[in-house]
């Protein structure tokens, strides 16, 4: 099975990717986790994913592609996968689709609707796991320590992009260029939409119907 989720930054998609990706017993992946974790690791690619990040743009499409490219055809994760945040740019799609024509292609994009006030209150009061990426919020899901992930007991921390100003142009640059991107999929009849200003176990819900149906 191989899904893709696209929504809107704050849109919950990381929220979701871990549970959808093992009910349906795949491997998840985030572009902006992998660009994180070069970061990290001081990577070149880190050092040049950072530069555009923190003020919201996105990562050139050549860089973007290898990497998300690399990662789908290590054989671990030949059963199949649920993208986060990739394809985000037609020419990401296209090589998506070159990549993926021999398989029969893309089964299901997800598409999570929420409207631009909940995606801001959303990003400004995020926390994030910085071992397992594990997404908080400090009042709609706050860990039940403060300052310490349930899953894994990880810090939590604020990401640079979350801050105000940056969060307005990630949005703005998320209609300009992957809207269009959305639009291509629903014309290909494998887009479904779901409700994403639900609770996160409602959302969830719509998410496994949506996939399955
Ligand atoms: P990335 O890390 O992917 O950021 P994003 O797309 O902006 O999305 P977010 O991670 O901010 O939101 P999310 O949808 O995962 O929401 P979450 O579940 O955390 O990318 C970062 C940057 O990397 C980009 O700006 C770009 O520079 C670069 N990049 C990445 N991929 C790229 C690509 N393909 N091409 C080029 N550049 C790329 O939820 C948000 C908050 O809401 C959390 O606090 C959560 O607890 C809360 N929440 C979630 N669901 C609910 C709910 N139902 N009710 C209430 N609260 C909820
Ligand atoms: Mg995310
Ligand atoms: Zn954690």
């Amino acid at each position: 099975m191989r899904v893709i989720l696209m929504g809107p930054p704050g849109s919950g998609k990381g929220t979701q990717a871990t549970s959808i990706a093992s009910n349906l017993g795949v491997d998840a992946v985030s572009s902006g986790d992998l660009f994180r974790d070069n970061q990290r690791r001081d990577t070149e690619l880190g050092r040049l994913a950072r530069s555009y990040m923190e003020r919201g743009a996105y990562v050139p499409d050549e860089v973007t592609i290898k990497m998300v490219m690399d990662w789908i055809s290590n054989p671990a994760h030949s059963a199949g996968f649920v993208l986060d945040g990739f394809p985000r740019t037609h020419a990401q799609a296209e090589a998506l689709d070159a990549e993926m024509k021999a398989l029969g292609g893309v089964d299901r994009v997800i598409f999570i609707k929420v409207s631009e006030d909940e995606l801001i209150r959303r990003l400004t009061g995020r926390q994030i796991c910085r071992d397992c990426q594990t997404p908080y919020h400090i009042h709609f899901s706050p860990s039940k320590t403060e300052g310490k992930c349930d899953n894994c007991g990880g810090e939590l921390y604020q990401r640079d992009d979350d801050k105000a100003d940056v969060v307005t142009t990630r949005i703005q640059v998320y209609n300009q260029e992957t809207e269009p991107v959305v639009d291509y999929y629903r014309q290909a009849g494998i887009l479904r939409e779901v409700d994403g200003e639900q609770d996160v176990g409602d959302v969830g819900k719509a998410m496994n119907a949506a996939i399955g149906g």
